[in-house]
């Protein structure tokens, strides 16, 4: 993988925003992989000033998951935080802009449904990815196949603990999740692995350097032909 160590979440963002800005400008209709949660958030705010006068109406996107039976009015469903924190402030079409239905009465095909209309719009580009503190991608947590694709997963209590921050209570969090797999996030043509802070260290580090396992699906990324990380002094702390 190519690293690079960027002083700040900001310098990140302006980076993979730069990459992301000629993507569309070369190719209008490029299919991206969009993330959720707080590290992609300066990418997307860095995007909004380099997209200004350029036609994004035919820009395509999958994100990497979604809650499973959460109600789709919850300002938290990743639908709700796509269109409000990229879809919206960049202007993209909502309808070419995907994420993984987390819908009870559908979720027996939900995950091959996604797996088909990935595929049908010719793949992903380039996936924007962060990194859980137990070293998932996506939901991929411990234990997740690497040849895995988008399915139900329950999430760990880390990352519900993890992710308690964006509601009330730690109750509140959704115990389950439907998630692009490992083996769908290796076929995207160029991973861009993204995290900040210490938190993230000692993930970043097995992810990049650590043996390729299971226990810390990020490591899957070692598998991938094409990978970018960019991170911060901290997340790149426990690095050799
Ligand atoms: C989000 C996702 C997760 C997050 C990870 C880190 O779509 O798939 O893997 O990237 O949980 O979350 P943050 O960025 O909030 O620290």
């Amino acid at each position: 993988a190519e690293v690079v160590i960027v002083p700040d979440a900001q310098s990140a963002g302006d980076l993979v925003a730069d990459e992301i800005a000629s993507l569309i400008r070369a190719d209008p209709e490029v299919v991206l992989g969009l993330a959720t949660g707080s590290t992609p958030v300066p990418v997307y705010e860095a995007l909004r000033p380099r997209l200004r006068g350029v036609d994004v109406s035919r820009v395509r996107g999958f994100a990497l998951d979604e809650y499973v039976g959460i109600d789709p009015s919850h300002p938290q469903s990743y639908r709700n935080v796509i269109l409000r924190e990229v879809v919206e402030p960049l202007g993209l079409d909502p309808e070419r802009i995907r994420t993984p239905d987390g819908a009870l009465a559908t979720i027996e095909h939900a995950g091959a449904d996604y797996e088909r209309a990935i595929a049908a719009a010719g793949g992903i580009e380039l996936q924007i990815l962060g990194i859980g503190t137990d070293g998932h991608i996506g939901f991929n947590e411990p234990g997740s196949s690497f040849a895995s694709s988008t399915r139900v997963k329950t999430l760990t209590e880390q990352t519900r603990n993890d992710n308690a921050r964006f509601f009330d209570t730690v109750d509140q969090v959704p115990m389950h999740c439907i998630t692009q797999g490992l083996g769908t996030i290796l076929r995207a043509r160029h991973l861009v692995l993204l995290a900040f802070g210490e938190g993230k260290a000692a993930a970043v580090a097995g992810a990049l350097e650590g043996p390729v396992t299971a226990s810390l699906p990020g490591s899957a990324i070692q598998l991938h032909p094409r990978v970018s990380v960019v991170v911060d002094e901290s997340a790149a702390s426990q690095l050799r």
